[in-house]
Parts: C-alpha cells; sequence; structure tokens
C-alpha cells in the first residue's frame, strides 16, 4: 500500500485588485558602526508602535518578509502601523561589496544601531518582528531597551552561542559544503533543501547568485560568532515585553527547543503567522475582536493551555499561551505566545 506522506504547501493569497502595496521610501542613517539602509512603508499612526523587521541571514528586508507583509489578510493588521524594515548593513538591494579586511559589526554592535534608526523617524516604541539573526539582534535590542518594545515576534531564534560541537559540525560542513549550500541548510531544513520545491529552487539561485556574497557571508560569520543572548528564567536577565515565539515545523533540530531552526514560516505559512499575529496585537490591546477572523476567534476562545518556552513542545499544537515564567519571559508585564507552524 502506498506510503502516506506529509506535503509542504506553501500558503498563496496575494494582494486583491483593490489592495496595492503601500509607496516605500528608503533611507540610511549612519551609525557608531556604519551605515544602515532601512525601507519604511505607511504612515506613523497616532499613539501606535512602528512595526520594525529585521531579516535572517542570506536574505534582505524583501526577501525574508514580502510573502507575509504582502498577503492578503495581512492588510487588515498593517494599515494601522507604520513599518520599518531594516537592512542588515551591506544587505540591501544594489549594496556594493565591503572592502577586503572590512570589520563587520557583530550581532550586538548590528543591535546597536538601531537607535540611530528610531531616532532619524523620531519614532518611540516598536513592535519588532524577526527571523533567525534577526529575530537573535532585535532580542538584543529590547534587553537594552525595554522602554521601547511593546512586543516581539521571534521566528527561529537562537538564543545560545555555538557550542564546541556546534563548532565542530560547522567546521566539518564547511569541508564539503559553499557558504551558499551552508546558510540554505540554515534557514531550511534537510527535508525541504532535497525535495527541491520552486520556493527552495528560487531562493537557492538568490543567495547563490548574490552580487553581494561577500558581505552575506560576513553577516553570516557574525551570526556564528554570536554570544549567548543569557535569558535567565526569572533572573535579570529576561524580555518585558511580550513576546510571540514561532518555531517551523520544518525546524532542521526540532528537538533543541529554539536552536538553530529551519524552514521559513513567513514565507510558506504567511496565513497561520497572520492569524497568530492579529491574536498577539489583540492580546496588546491594538486589534478590535471584531477584526479577527471566525477562525481566528473560535481557536482564541478554546485557547486553555499554558506552555513554557523552556517546556515540552507538542507539536500539534498551532498556538499555545502563557502568562507564567518562561525562558524568554519571566513573569508579568510579559506575555508569552508558542506558535509552531
Ligand atoms: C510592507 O507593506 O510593510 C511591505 C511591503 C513589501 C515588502 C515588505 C514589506
Amino acid at each position: 500500500m502506498a506510503e502516506l506522506q506529509e506535503v509542504q504547501i506553501t500558503e498563496e493569497k496575494p494582494l486583491l485588485p483593490g489592495q496595492t502595496p503601500e509607496a516605500a521610501k528608503t533611507h540610511s542613517v549612519e551609525t557608531p558602526y556604519g551605515s544602515v539602509t532601512f525601507t519604511v512603508y505607511g504612515t506613523p499612526k497616532p499613539k501606535r508602535p512602528a512595526i520594525l523587521t529585521y531579516h535572517d541571514v542570506g536574505l534582505n528586508y524583501k526577501s525574508c518578509f514580502q510573502p507575509l507583509f504582502q498577503f492578503g489578510d495581512m492588510q487588515e493588521i498593517i494599515q494601522n502601523f507604520v513599518r520599518v524594515h531594516v537592512d542588515a548593513p551591506g544587505m540591501e538591494e544594489g549594496a556594493p561589496v565591503f572592502p577586503l579586511g572590512y570589520q563587520y559589526p557583530s550581532l550586538d554592535q548590528l543591535a546597536d544601531m538601531i537607535p540611530c534608526v528610531l531616532q532619524y523617524l523620531n519614532f518611540s516604541t516598536i513592535i519588532g518582528v524577526g527571523v533567525g539573526a534577526g529575530a537573535y539582534i532585535l532580542s538584543r535590542y529590547a534587553l537594552n531597551h525595554p522602554d521601547t518594545v511593546e512586543g516581539l515576534v521571534l521566528i527561529n531564534i537562537d538564543p545560545n552561542a555555538k557550542g564546541w560541537m556546534d563548532w565542530a559540525a560547522h567546521k566539518l560542513t564547511g569541508l564539503t559544503s559553499s557558504i551558499p549550500e551552508m546558510i540554505l541548510g540554515h534557514l531550511f531544513s534537510q527535508e525541504e533543501l532535497s525535495g527541491n520545491s520552486e520556493l527552495i529552487q528560487k531562493y537557492r539561485n538568490i543567495i547563490t547568485h548574490a552580487p553581494n556574497l561577500d558581505n552575506i557571508e560576513l553577516y553570516w560569520n557574525s551570526y556564528n560568532n554570536r554570544r549567548d543572548l543569557n535569558f535567565e528564567r526569572g533572573g535579570d536577565i529576561t524580555l518585558k515585553c511580550p513576546v510571540m515565539l514561532v518555531v517551523g515545523d520544518q525546524a532542521p533540530h526540532e528537538d533543541a527547543v529554539m536552536a538553530d531552526s529551519g524552514g521559513q514560516p513567513q514565507l510558506t505559512q504567511p496565513g497561520k503567522l497572520t492569524e497568530a499575529f492579529k491574536y498577539f496585537l489583540q492580546g496588546m490591546g491594538y486589534m478590535a475582536s471584531s477584526c479577527m477572523t471566525r477562525l481566528s476567534r473560535s481557536r482564541t476562545a478554546s485557547l486553555t493551555s499554558a506552555a513554557s518556552i523552556d517546556g515540552n513542545r507538542s507539536r500539534s499544537r498551532t498556538l499555545s499561551q502563557s502568562s507564567e515564567s518562561g525562558t524568554l519571559s519571566s513573569g508579568p508585564p510579559g506575555h508569552t505566545m508558542e506558535v509552531s507552524c
């Protein structure tokens, strides 16, 4: 009998004819660690934070976030917020290759560039949305500037520095794999990569032929040299804001909680992520429940289970919420919402 196989389906729901993307404006500012480029969509809304995104290694804001922010159902959310999409230095479209010997900023220094962006725009608070390295950077920023972060959406974050085992594996892989393949192995699971779907082909092509591949390697090195975020359960080093923690079901190391996860749910599951984001914002008082989809409302009503981030994870659970202590967010006033997609 033929075996049943789980098939990963990429959700597609493009903008409707009347829904045109808002105009974007790209800016660059000088910081103590070099210049940083960011693109602003929409206009500031009174008494609302900006949504600020930070992309993963091998990507830029567009290749990382466009499928999510241009997803049909996302429009009812983002029309209520101005969006600031930061490109890590040298990752912006058309970026020149850094000269040989250029000292690329560490992830901590990349986080320290964010205040310059917010100062330039005169924005006081944000809701951060980060993937992989970007999630790490936004967490570091939130630890350093807790009063300016109202919420965080962290997709596939690894808060720990590489251990010696990781380094050994990294070195071994480096003997046989090119930098683009190593980065693809960070972004996607082996199952996804060997499936070679259209999405994988597209991203393999983008990264392999990137004119700024040398810059990408520098961001990759900074990611691999990150230090522990050192979150402490109930300790001083903790995120004070509400956190929506997203782990891709395609995570290559799904047992290691928040470990070097792969799968890019913002690319493959924008619908699920949009719904969870809406629920998260509602919890923060920013979305009226009348804006929730019927599905989302019924899920909200049935949500009763509490889960801590370092507890055992049920893969079948889509949404769970905790007001209890977790590794990332300990105790009030923050709350943690865990999403696997
Ligand atoms: C936005 O509307 O925020 C957006 C549009 C295109 C790409 C990324 C973000």
